[in-house]
């Protein structure tokens, strides 16, 4: 893996002509408007990048944009990659490893979720500040390789409360409406059935998707900082629970999209 690593990693700096991204940025369903905000100087589709998979998922166009945000030069993933497509653990949080050895210190992920917190409405914008893996794996399985980080990587803070406490700020001042929570990542592609809503809700967590986890454990095991931010575009709460499409997460996403669009420039601008 390493390899693979390194060699991708020179692979993106010659085709970037040696751009030093600080911040990396993963984009989730229908959350991709932010990437009209940077002002890109190089992108590259994941086709002409070794050792990427590619996307498969619609919504999900799968290039890396390269330029300033808020003042800072980032790498943005348009498009992600999920467990459900049928790669492994490796393969989707590859990229997160890329990002580290480009010199990246914080990850910035996205994503749309279901909302089991019944004081939550669809369109609501949640922080992130802690999760719960239910994935039945996890991407660190395998031996640890010592130069990529630890053994038993620390979890205690594995969504920065300086960066949580910043967007709380940065939406307040900005009257723009925000929760914070606990994501539970599960593979999907199936939404939940009732009884899984109101398990999942059990675990402790107040919304559900089918990503963000293992990026955010290997960001950790790399040390790098996470801000994660979720859309809830459905509910899984009793009683409010009906038939939903992945056009209308979209939808939803899309919809919400510019004010998440702005929270994350502005943590980025704080950093
Ligand atoms: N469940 C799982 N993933 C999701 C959901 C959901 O209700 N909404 C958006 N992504």
């Amino acid at each position: 893996m390493l390899e693979q690593i390194n060699f991708t990693t020179k692979n993106i700096l010659e085709k970037t002509n040696h751009f030093k991204p600080e911040v990396g940025i993963i984009l989730g369903t229908g959350l991709g408007g932010l990437v009209n905000e940077i002002h890109a100087e190089y992108i590259i589709p994941y086709e002409e990048i070794p050792n990427f998979p590619l996307s498969t998922v619609e919504g999900h166009s799968g290039k890396l944009i390269f330029g300033e945000l808020g003042g800072k030069k980032v790498m943005a993933m348009q498009g992600r990659f999920h467990f459900y497509e049928g790669y492994d653990m490796h393969q989707i949080t590859f990229p997160v490893r890329v990002m580290k050895a480009l010199g990246i210190h914080t990850v910035c992920v996205s994503n749309a979720s279901g909302g089991m917190n019944p004081n939550f409405e669809i369109g609501e914008i949640m922080i992130i500040n802690d999760h719960i893996n239910l994935f039945p794996t996890n991407p660190l399985i395998g031996k640890n390789m010592s130069e990529l980080g630890p053994r038993f990587p620390d979890m205690s803070e594995a969504y920065d409360k300086k960066l949580i406490a910043k967007a709380l700020e940065i939406a307040k001042t900005n009257n723009i409406k925000v929760s914070q929570g606990i994501y539970a990542g599960l593979t999907g592609p199936c939404f939940e059935t009732p009884a899984e809503y109101s398990y999942i809700r059990r675990t402790g967590a107040d919304a559900v998707g089918m990503s963000t986890v293992p990026e955010v454990i290997v960001a950790k095991h790399g040390s790098m900082r996470v801000f994660g931010i979720s859309i809830i575009t459905d509910l899984g709460v009793e009683g409010k629970i009906i038939e939903i499409t992945h056009e209308e997460v979209q939808q939803v996403a899309a919809a919400a999209e510019p004010n998440m669009s702005f929270i994350v420039k502005e943590v980025i601008r704080s950093m």
